[in-house]
Parts: structure tokens; C-alpha cells; sequence
């Protein structure tokens, strides 16, 4: 899903979900691995959302002990320093519609911090149902429509239970994230 695009990689992941089984087994070991080969743009964070109470020190040890077991490669501490000063944890339910507010103002200071320019990919890894609800969430924060800068939207599978229901978020999706064919895409 793609609005504005300039070719500057620099961005902030915004992983909702990031306390689930899809982020520890497969998202983190694929984002150590981009560290490995040198594929992940130079300003880059990942923020990852989750309900549970822990801090970013405990949730980094986590992801440290998750990628070590996942992983096709096994940790290398030189390159995990790399990727862990990059890992951020906030806690926000997604289904309060209240504190997107606040999460747009983390990611607009981690902006400063790490100098991701504005530029954001959502990633949903969480349970269907709740696609619409985040959605409607980056809507109304203006979170999916940037000025200066561009934002990705990316859905895990299943999109929608049948035609029916993939045709409806599709239409909402179109709604928010503003296509925009003669930008560059990635
Ligand atoms: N696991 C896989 O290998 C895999 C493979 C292919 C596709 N998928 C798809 O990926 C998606 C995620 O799967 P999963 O296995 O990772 O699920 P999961 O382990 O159940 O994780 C769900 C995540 O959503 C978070 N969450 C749920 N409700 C929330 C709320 N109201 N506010 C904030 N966070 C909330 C949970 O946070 P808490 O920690 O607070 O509960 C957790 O981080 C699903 O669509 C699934 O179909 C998964």
C-alpha cells in the first residue's frame, strides 16, 4: 500500500502486534538478518506496540532471545548491537481511539532522535478483525496521510474472510491511504 515516495528508505516500523508469535519468530530474526547484510536503511527504528506492561530493556532481551532461536543465522552480538539501540516498545491498546494521539507524538520525537524524516511502515500483525480498527486509528490521528514525507501500510494474510469482506477492506484501505501511481514504490 503506497502513498508519496521520494526513494529515501528512511523510516520508522511500526509493528502492531509486536508482542505476538509472528513478530518474534519471523519479523525480528528477518530484520537481525537485513542487519547482517547490510540491507537495512542507516536511519531506521522499529517500534513495536503491545498491551502488556514491560520496558524496552525487557522487551529488547526478548526479541534478543527470540531471534537466537529463530533465526537462520544464529545471534552475532556485534551485529544485535546494531539492531537493538533501533528497537523501541509501546504500550497502547490499539482498540482506544484515544491513544493514537500519543503514539503519533512518540514517533513524531523519534524522528528527531534516530532522523527517519517523517516516514513510516505500518505493519498489522495482529488478527484480522482488528485491520479496520488500526486503520481507522492511523486515519484519525493523520498519521496515514503525511505532508512531507511518506507512510506503508502492510496487512498480513488472511485479507478478509471472502470476497465480500476483502472487497470491504480494500475499499476502506483505498479510503485512508491515498494511492498515488506516479510516485516511485518499493
Ligand atoms: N504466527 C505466524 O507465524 C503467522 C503466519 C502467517 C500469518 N500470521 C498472521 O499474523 C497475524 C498475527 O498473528 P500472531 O500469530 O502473531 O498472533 P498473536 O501471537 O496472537 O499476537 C497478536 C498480537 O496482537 C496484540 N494485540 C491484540 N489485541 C491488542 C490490542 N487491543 N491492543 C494492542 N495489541 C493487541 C497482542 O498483544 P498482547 O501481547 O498485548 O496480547 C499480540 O502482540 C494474524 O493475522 C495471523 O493470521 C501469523
Amino acid at each position: 500500500m503506497v502513498n508519496k515516495g521520494d526513494g529515501d528508505l528512511s523510516a520508522v516500523l511500526v509493528i502492531f502486534g509486536g508482542t505476538g508469535d509472528l513478530t518474534h519468530r519471523k519479523l525480528m530474526p528477518a530484520l537481525y538478518n537485513l542487519v547482517l547484510d547490510k540491507l537495512l536503511p542507516k536511519h531506521f527504528a522499529i517500534v513495536s506496540v503491545g498491551r502488556r506492561d514491560k520496558t524496552v530493556e525487557e522487551y529488547r532481551a526478548e526479541i534478543h532471545d527470540s531471534i537466537d532461536k529463530h533465526s537462520r543465522n544464529k545471534i552475532d552480538e556485534t551485529i544485535w548491537s546494531k539492531l537493538e539501540p533501533m528497537i523501541y516498545y509501546y504500550k497502547f491498546d490499539f482498540t482506544d481511539m484515544t491513544g493514537y494521539a500519543g503514539l503519533n507524538s512518540f514517533l513524531d520525537q523519534l524522528d528527531q532522535k534516530s532522523n527517519t524524516k517523517g516516514n513510516r511502515v505500518f505493519y498489522l500483525a495482529v488478527a484480522p478483525e482488528y485491520f479496520e480498527t488500526i486503520v481507522n486509528g492511523l486515519q484519525i490521528s493523520g498519521m496515514a496521510e503525511r505532508k512531507d514525507s511518506w507512510s506503508r501500510l502492510v496487512i498480513e494474510k488472511p485479507f478478509g474472510k471472502d470476497l465480500k469482506t476483502a472487497n470491504q477492506l480494500n475499499n476502506k484501505l483505498l479510503e485512508v491511504f491515498n494511492l498515488d501511481y506516479s510516485s516511485s514504490y518499493f
